[in-house]
């Protein structure tokens, strides 16, 4: 698969959204380990996950665990595949998300994503939410003093605005490398971080890129252009989808979610999909 990069680790353009596989609706785990193994065995080198990744209140961590349990079982060599972590969101175990960006949580939920993943070094952690609770420095402050003590090996912010970035990047001393933002021929509205990230060199994580668990199938008629452009090259609109936000940016990483192996088999191809500046524009417009 094409390479991309995060800080300085290359990565495949196309990773792994471990979501599906650990909320509502989320299958058994023997299908959820096979659609990891189908992502590693497509070239998929970045998987991203979250602790709140979970049902029920008393299974935090759930993804992180299934992540761990299929990069060990998977035949090949998994020890260049980097596991984006993130914290300062809950999941009470009520189907709500709440958010706890305090020093201490995430110091917390740090050494609980460590176990779990079963690594010495998160490859990369990113805070999860700005928390209205918690001044915004307060939480970066504590992922660059984890980045300081090396219990993370690079630092990311998720949900966060242009003012944000800038401001994570300062406190974090230049070493901000990644930004996950919702972005999807649905939702655009974070072009103007994806521009700064563009312009800062940092990695851009667009997060439901295919609009979300429950509409990602609908891509190609909810937009038609989509549709038709796939169809003109006999491939997914889903794939198409992710094509065009890689030609949009050398920065872009998307992270389509899956929970069964042809979905993420399929998205893979993504980076050979070559499409014309005139289908580009079309969907840009659309
Ligand atoms: N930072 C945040 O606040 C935040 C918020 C939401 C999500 N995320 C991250 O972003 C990732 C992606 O977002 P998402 O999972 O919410 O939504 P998404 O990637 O827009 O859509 C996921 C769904 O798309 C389907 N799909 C994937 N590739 C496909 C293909 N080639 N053809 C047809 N269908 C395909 C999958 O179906 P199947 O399930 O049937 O395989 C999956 O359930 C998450 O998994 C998570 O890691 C982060």
């Amino acid at each position: 698969m094409k390479q991309r990069l995060i800080g300085n680790v290359q990565v495949g353009a196309i990773g792994l959204g471990g979501m599906p596989m650990s909320i509502e609706g989320r299958p058994e785990t023997e299908r959820s380990v096979r659609t990891i193994h189908a992502a590693l065995d497509a070239g998929v080198t970045l998987i991203d996950t979250a602790d709140a990744y979970h049902l029920h209140a008393d299974e935090v961590g759930h993804n992180e665990t299934l992540i761990a349990q299929a990069l060990a079982s998977w035949g090949g060599d998994a020890s260049g595949v980097l596991v984006a972590t993130k914290g300062g969101h809950l999941r009470p175990g009520d189907g709500s998300w709440t958010v706890d960006g305090s020093p201490a949580h995430l110091r917390e939920a740090v050494e609980g994503s460590l176990k779990r993943l079963g690594v010495e070094a998160i490859g990369l952690y990113q805070f999860h939410r700005p928390d209205p609770k918690t001044p915004y420095e307060d939480s970066v402050g504590t992922v660059r003093d984890l980045l300081d003590e090396g219990k993370i090996a690079m630092a990311g912010i998720s949900n966060a605005t242009v003012d944000q970035i800038r401001q994570a990047q300062e406190i974090l001393g230049g070493r901000l490398v990644s930004v996950q933002n919702q972005y999807s021929p649905a939702f655009r509205s974070s072009a103007e971080e994806l521009r700064l990230c563009d312009e800062l060199g940092i990695a851009f994580l667009p997060w439901s890129p295919l609009g979300g668990i429950t509409k990602a199938g609908e891509l190609g008629t909810r937009f038609a252009a989509f549709g038709e452009v796939a169809q003109a090259h006999g491939v997914s609109p889903q794939q198409v989808t992710l094509a065009w936000m890689l030609a949009r940016s050398e920065h872009i990483i998307p992270i389509p979610g899956a929970s069964r192996p042809e979905s993420i088999t399929d998205s893979a191809r993504a980076p050979e999909l070559s499409l014309t500046e005139e289908e580009l524009t079309r969907l840009d417009q659309a």
